[in-house]
């Protein structure tokens, strides 16, 4: 066997193990009340220069605060993350929103002055190892080092809960997000499809 069919087959030992444990802890969470808000674990801050931005996942009572969020935002970054130009949110669509469970479907919200300035969500099945990944920053905190941070996060939590891979759709012309998969790994796959690239990335336990 060379040596890098041996780190593969390490790779893949570690990445079954976890899978395993994740699915042993999501065994034991479906006995349990999901957490309140409140007993959620600290999320800490993430800098953005000058200022340190509550880092929290989202909660059943955010709907306003990403209302609000959503009306700050240019239609230019509405277009990039919805792929369209969405005027307004529906009920039904926020709905959808607000529907994380803490584990296959998650959102990390950073907050300035208790008001949601930034989302970084993902939804999967960690049986498959993937997950969808979207990511939003409100236009006048962005290019801060918001998304990236954020997204970090977050894919540190998706990997405790099995996943080892993001996908994220990406319109042809958004070089900020092309540049915000690429810095998540090196090994970060962009594809052209249908016009819009598809990144894949993966994801390492730390
Ligand atoms: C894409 C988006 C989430 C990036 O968030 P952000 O907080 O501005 O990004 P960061 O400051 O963390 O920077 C991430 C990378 O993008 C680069 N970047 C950020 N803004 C950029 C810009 N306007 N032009 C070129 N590169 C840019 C940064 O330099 C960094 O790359 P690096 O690590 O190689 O230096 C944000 O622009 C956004 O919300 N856009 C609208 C919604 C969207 O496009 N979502 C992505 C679809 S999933």
């Amino acid at each position: 066997m060379t040596h890098s069919n041996v780190s593969r087959a390490l790779a893949e030992q570690h990445q079954r193990e976890r899978r395993l444990q994740a699915e042993a802890r999501r065994v034991a969470a479906a006995n349990a009340p999901l957490p309140t808000h409140g007993a959620l674990p600290a999320f800490g801050g993430i800098w953005a220069e000058p200022t340190l931005l509550d880092v929290r996942p989202l909660a059943g009572d955010d709907s306003d605060r990403l209302l609000r969020l959503f009306r700050r935002l240019s239609p230019r970054s509405i277009q990039q993350r919805f792929f369209s130009p969405l005027r307004q949110l529906s009920g039904e669509f926020l709905a959808r929103l607000l529907d994380v469970d803490h584990d296959q479907r998650e959102a990390l919200v950073a907050l300035r002055h208790d008001e949601i300035i930034a989302v970084a969500r993902y939804a999967g099945a960690a049986s498959s190892g993937r997950a969808e990944l979207a990511v939003t920053v409100e236009d006048t905190w962005q290019q801060r080092g918001i998304g990236k941070r954020l997204t970090f996060r977050l894919s540190e939590l998706a990997v405790e809960r099995g996943f080892d891979t993001f996908v994220a759709r990406i319109m042809a012309d958004n070089r900020p997000a092309l540049r915000l998969v690429r810095s998540l790994s090196r090994d970060t796959v962009i594809r052209m499809q249908h016009g819009e690239y598809e990144a894949s990335i993966p994801l390492v336990a730390r």
